[in-house]
């Protein structure tokens, strides 16, 4: 079940309605650990924030029919036997959407990818008079790994965020090298520099 937080934060602050989407099959890795800093530093701002796990969850992958493409103005998924219809509406509706996975076999977990992959009712990008829900979205991945090489995921929120869904693209942010000691510590400066970034 996702968990959803709303602090009392003084009025008249401006503040965004975020969700957090938790790629990690593993509910209380390394991901989730940055992920949940943030999201608490986000809800100590005054930001109402929900999380979603997408283990929680069951996400088909897309099956490439566009019948999405055939409505405009709502995502319009025909695949309504899970979750992520559900959940691709709840993104549309977010001010921002902050992106977490770890990095298996130098890409997204296959979790995400699959709810990524269903992002596609969420670009008509196969119309006449293309449309994206997604048009100025914040959004923000956070990837955690154990080694260095991130090469191959390096951009893609450019071209599938930024390009095809023309979201505002805060960012992607990596935090290498998960299994050392110093890794809160490296998480809570990444955290900081996401929050910055995503609500300036
Ligand atoms: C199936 C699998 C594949 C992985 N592939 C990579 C990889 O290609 N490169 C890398 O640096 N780390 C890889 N790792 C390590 C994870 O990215 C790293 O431990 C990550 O922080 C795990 O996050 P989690 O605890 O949230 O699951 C892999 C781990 C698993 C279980």
């Amino acid at each position: 079940m996702p968990f959803h937080c709303v602090s009392n934060y003084p009025q008249g602050e401006q503040t965004m309605n975020i969700v957090a989407i938790q790629g990690s099959p593993r509910k209380d890795g390394k991901t989730a650990q940055a992920l949940n800093m943030l999201v608490e530093d986000l809800v100590s701002k005054g930001h109402d924030v929900e999380s979603i796990a997408v283990v929680d969850h069951q996400i088909k992958g897309c099956i490439g029919c566009l019948a999405c493409h055939k409505i405009r103005d709502v995502p319009g998924c025909v695949m309504k036997d899970d979750d992520a219809p559900a959940i691709i509406d709840r993104l549309v509706a977010a001010d921002a959407v902050i992106y977490a996975s770890p990095l298996y076999a130098f890409d997204l977990s296959a979790q995400l990818k699959a709810l990524i992959d269903r992002h596609n009712s969420i670009c008509k990008w196969s119309r006449p008079d293309p449309v994206s829900l997604f048009e100025g979205k914040r959004v923000a991945l956070l990837v955690t790994s154990g080694g260095a090489d991130t090469e191959h995921v390096k951009g893609i929120f450019d071209l599938m965020f930024g390009r095809t869904l023309k979201a505002t693209v805060i960012g992607e942010y990596f935090l290498p090298f998960s299994f050392r000691p110093d890794f809160g510590e490296r998480a809570r400066m990444t955290v900081d520099a996401i929050a910055a970034d995503l609500t300036a």
